[in-house]
C-alpha cells in the first residue's frame, strides 16, 4: 500500500483533557503523520452525539436516521485503512462515549450481515487502552466488545497496545515505554508495513 493511500481514523473515548488515553493517541498520530499517513482524530467527549435509539430504521435502509456529530463518520469508516480506537478502563468497560460510538456501528453491522452491501476493501482495527490497577483481565471484557464492534466496520481486529498501573493525568509521561511504542506503531502503521509485523500485542488477556 503507498502512503497516500494510508488513511488512519483515531478515536479518543477520554473525557480527560491531557490524560493517559489523550497522550497515547497523540504520540500514535504523531508517529503516522511524521511518516506521512492522513489522520483524522475524534475526540468523543468533546462531541454530540448518542447511542443507538433502536429506531430499527437502519434494518431496512443500512443508514442511521440520527443526525449528529457521527453522521460523517460512517462514510469515513469505509474509506479508512486503519481505525484506532482508545480508551481508559471504567469499571472493566470502555467509557460511556466509546461505546455509544460502538453502538452506532449498527448501521454497518446490518449492512455487513443482513443487507449484504457493505463494501470491500480491507480495513484494520486496533485497540488501545489503558487502566489503573494491575488485575490480571483488566483487558479481557472490552477486547471481547472491541473485536465485534471492528467486525461491524468490517475491520480485521490486530490487537494494540494495553498499559497497567497508569492512574493520575499524564502519568503515561511515566510509563518508560508506552509513548515510544504508540509512535513507533503509528508510523509502522504509515510506511504501509503489512499488519503481522506491527508493533502490537495480539493476545486476548494481554
Ligand atoms: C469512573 C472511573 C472508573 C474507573 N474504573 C477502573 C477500573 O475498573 N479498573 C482500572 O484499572 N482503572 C479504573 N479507573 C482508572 C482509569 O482507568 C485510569 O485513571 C486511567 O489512567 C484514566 O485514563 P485517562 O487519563 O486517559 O482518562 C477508573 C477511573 C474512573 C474515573
Amino acid at each position: 500500500m503507498g502512503l497516500k493511500s494510508m488513511k488512519i481514523l483515531a478515536f479518543n473515548g477520554s473525557p480527560r483533557r491531557g490524560g493517559n488515553t489523550d497522550l497515547l493517541l497523540a504520540a500514535l498520530v504523531r508517529g503516522a503523520e511524521a511518516a506521512g499517513a492522513e489522520v483524522r482524530r475524534y475526540d468523543l467527549y468533546q462531541m454530540d452525539f448518542q447511542g443507538c435509539i433502536e429506531c430499527g430504521s437502519c434494518d431496512r435502509t443500512g443508514e442511521c436516521v440520527l443526525e449528529d456529530d457521527l453522521a460523517p463518520l460512517y462514510s469515513e469508516f469505509l474509506g479508512a485503512r486503519v481505525i484506532v480506537l482508545a480508551s481508559p478502563i471504567f469499571f472493566y468497560n470502555l467509557t460511556s462515549r466509546t461505546q455509544a460510538l460502538i453502538e452506532r456501528s449498527q448501521a454497518l453491522w446490518i449492512r455487513k450481515y443482513v443487507l449484504k452491501n457493505l463494501p470491500g476493501g480491507r480495513r484494520y482495527g486496533l485497540f488501545l487502552s489503558l487502566g489503573a490497577t494491575k488485575g490480571k483481565k483488566l483487558f479481557e471484557g472490552v477486547q471481547r466488545v472491541v473485536r465485534y464492534f471492528f467486525d461491524a466496520l468490517g475491520a480485521e481486529y490486530q490487537g494494540g497496545l494495553f498499559y497497567r498501573g497508569v492512574e493520575g493525568r499524564g502519568a503515561i509521561r511515566k510509563h518508560p515505554s508506552a509513548l515510544s511504542e504508540a509512535e513507533a506503531l503509528g508510523r509502522a502503521l504509515a510506511e504501509g508495513k503489512p499488519p503481522e509485523s506491527w508493533p502490537v500485542v495480539r493476545s486476548s488477556a494481554p
